[in-house]
């Protein structure tokens, strides 16, 4: 079986398919309007969309099937304390795929261990959301004819913001990229994500001025300040309108330059810039639900999972540290890490290993 939880699960080969169904649904939609008739996708939304759980449930009745589920973690079980494992365990009676999004990071990591039925991540808390890269790889490809040798600038808040997290896991692996992180000091990047850039070599900047990058880019990835992710109310004051794109900025950009966002915008884009022809996000919106079709084709069609080091099990009592992680609540949810041996000087990983990884939420573990 095969799920979606992070980008990374689908390989480049993969995702170049996935563009190309999705092109030739865009070109031929009756071909495919039947495709899972007889079949059911449950929506399993425990945090607020409008975007996401939508396109997922117009995708799947373009394809000729049926959907179920809830909208607000208040319309489930969940409100009475059932456990995400537990709930999955009972969906997968009733439908042949799953898309959730939950405000707990790891959650679907937690769904799989119970899961009878593809689980699709349809974004957990600040850290993944890899349904809306696959939004904004069709985006790329699209309008800029290509998905290697841009230069992208994303700007807001790249701290909690889980579909700049997804995007950037998905074009470091394409050549030539180089990413501006445009953000207040506070919303920088997760350290392990910086770290994973630097492993894959990618080209990066961290910067504060929008003004003085925006010159450069081949396309700009506004976000929202996450406002639900912040523990400080005056913090989220203070920085919710650090960004605004407006027509004045839009004056300093190339011609050909593209404007993202994942959406909802609050005020971070102007609604001038909505009838300049550079802003592309209402075009994301349409391109996330055809990959939305792509996707559940592809994962209902598919039965083996490429073989990954699974995680381990430590008998130390260890629990992960991020209190925003679903293993920190999850009843019966057991703690799992991956470990990583360093590599000595004489090419031999060391014994004991030196960090572990959260299996969940993949917070480092200090
Ligand atoms: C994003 C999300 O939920 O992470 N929206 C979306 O899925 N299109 C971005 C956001 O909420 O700011």
């Amino acid at each position: 079986m095969r799920h979606l939880l992070s980008i990374t699960d689908l390989s480049v080969e993969e995702i170049t398919a996935l563009l190309d169904t999705a092109a030739d649904m865009e070109a031929r939609p009756d071909e495919y309007a039947h495709r899972m008739a007889g079949k059911k996708l449950a929506t399993l939304f425990f945090e607020p969309s409008t975007r996401t759980r939508l396109s997922f449930e117009a995708a799947m009745l373009e394809l000729g099937g049926s959907v179920l589920g809830f909208a607000g973690a208040n319309n489930s079980s969940a409100a009475k304390g059932e456990s995400v494992k537990d709930t999955i365990r009972t969906v997968s009676c009733y439908a042949d795929i799953i898309a959730m999004r939950h405000p707990l990071e790891g959650a679907p990591w937690a769904a799989v261990q119970s899961a009878a039925v593809p689980v699709i991540n349809a974004g957990d808390g600040g850290h993944h959301h890899p349904t809306q890269t696959l939004a904004d790889l069709m985006t790329l490809k699209k309008e800029k004819g290509r998905l290697d040798h841009l230069r992208i600038g994303l700007c807001g808040d790249l701290k909690f913001g889980r579909t700049v997290h997804s995007l950037i896991e998905a074009l470091t692996r394409y050549p030539g990229n180089e990413f501006i992180l445009i953000s207040p000091r506070e919303l920088r990047l997760p350290a392990g994500i910086i770290r994973d850039m630097e492993e894959r070599g990618a080209a990066f900047r961290e910067e504060e001025s929008l003004e003085q990058e925006i010159g450069g880019l081949d396309a700009l990835y506004m976000t929202r300040i996450q406002q639900e992710r912040f523990f400080s109310v005056e913090e989220y004051l203070r920085l919710k309108d650090s960004y605004v794109l407006d027509e004045e900025k839009m004056r300093l950009a190339k011609p050909d330059m593209i404007v993202m966002h994942p959406l909802p915008r609050v005020n971070e884009i102007d609604v001038k810039v909505d009838d300049d022809p550079r802003a592309c996000y209402f075009k994301q919106v349409l391109y996330g639900k055809i990959m939305r079709k792509a996707l559940i084709l592809k994962l209902t069609s598919e039965i083996s999972l490429p073989a990954k080091p699974g995680p381990v099990r430590i008998t130390t009592g260890r629990r992960c540290k991020n209190p925003r992680c679903i293993s920190t609540t999850e009843q019966g949810l057991e703690p799992l890490f991956y470990p990583v041996h360093q590599v000595t000087v004489q090419g031999v990983p060391t014994r004991i290993p030196t960090k572990y990884f959260c299996a969940y939420c993949e917070m480092e573990q200090v």
